[in-house]
């Protein structure tokens, strides 16, 4: 079915971890459809600023400063680059972030972003303007690259007999459109018995690659912990164990939980670094089995938080 505009997911649960206060600043790095952002500025008198890397995501950023005027600020760009983005609004200190991974439904349910094997469009899933397609990808890359990349990021038990046929086939056909895609894949994947389209694994894994999607959380959780003033949350909606691999290891690590190598080689307190985050969630949080009723879309979904805390201070305190 064909959603019109973008359900936000976990909504409550995103506002409940994010904590808005008046007066204070927060980074809504997943602008989409803004559900987030509206429902932070709704919760206290503070100021959101929204960041996406899709411009027609920004056109509707555009629209939000006719209601919130000043509160709110739209910036167009990679969540990655969330330190330059912030010195270019002349900002230096967040009170909070909180990021939505993956696509949108305006994304998902455009035939010409090419991100969607349930319609036909041109192969694209680029979220902005700029780098690879998923045509540029699919065309050139090796068997040997393709193969890692539909095992890795999609899971794909049959990668390696993919990826054979797409190179195969690519030297009297390239592919231009999502069907010529899908069609391949669909012929070589058998159908699963939950009804998953056999095309699903590969499509996802394409556009984390297209997209860099990996890459992006790693470079914005390093910003998080520059720019969060003491107290401010992380909340991270993901939705690939992979991206909330990510998350969970960098709050593990940043609040002083690292594993030591060997029980026969403890790491010095000295050598420990100082954590910079407290974790709010102790598991991962699940959507509601109501909310996975009403928008499908969100039950793979999995929320994690940390506090930024303030290392000098904890030290002082003897933490
Ligand atoms: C799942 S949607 C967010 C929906 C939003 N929370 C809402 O309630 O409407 C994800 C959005 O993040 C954007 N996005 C994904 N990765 C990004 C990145 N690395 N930098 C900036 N924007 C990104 C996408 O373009 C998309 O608009």
């Amino acid at each position: 079915m064909t959603q019109l505009g973008h359900f936000p997911v976990m909504l409550d649960e995103v506002v409940q971890y994010l904590d808005p206060q008046s007066g204070e600043t927060y980074v809504d790095g997943t602008f989409g459809g803004g559900g987030y952002a509206r429902a932070i500025l709704e919760k206290a008198d503070c100021k959101v600023i929204g960041i996406d890397r899709d411009p027609a995501a920004v056109l509707r950023g555009q629209e939000f400063k006719t209601q919130y005027k000043d509160r709110f600020q739209m910036l167009e760009g990679c969540f990655g680059d969330l330190e330059q983005l912030l010195d270019q609004a002349k900002i230096d200190k967040i009170d909070g972030i909180v990021l939505d991974l993956g696509v949108s439904s305006f994304q998902i349910d455009d035939p010409a972003r090419g991100f969607s094997f349930r319609f036909n469009g041109p192969l694209d899933m680029r979220m902005g303007n700029s780098g690879i397609s998923a045509k540029d990808l699919v065309n050139s890359a090796s068997v040997e690259e393709l193969k890692f990349i539909l095992k890795t990021y999609g899971d794909e038990r049959f990668a390696g007999r993919i990826a054979s046929e797409i190179v195969k086939r690519r030297v009297t056909t390239p592919f231009e459109t999502t069907n010529d895609l899908a069609s391949v894949i669909r012929r070589l994947v058998p159908k699963s018995k939950d009804g998953l389209d056999p095309a699903t694994r590969s499509f996802q894994a394409i556009r984390i690659v297209v997209n860099n999607e990996l890459d992006e959380i790693t470079k914005v959780l390093v910003a998080a912990e520059k720019r969060l003033a003491p107290n401010g949350r992380l909340v991270v909606v993901s939705f690939h164990s992979l991206e909330d691999g990510l998350v969970k290891h960098f709050l593990k690590t940043k609040s002083g939980n690292i594993p030591n190598v060997s029980r026969f080689t403890p790491i010095l307190n000295q050598e420990k670094a100082e954590s910079t985050f407290k974790v709010l969630t102790k598991q991962a949080v699940k959507p509601t089995f109501a909310e996975i009723k009403t928008n499908s879309r969100s039950s793979s979904a999995r929320l994690r938080a940390g506090m930024r805390i303030d290392a000098s201070a904890s030290k002082l305190k003897g933490d």
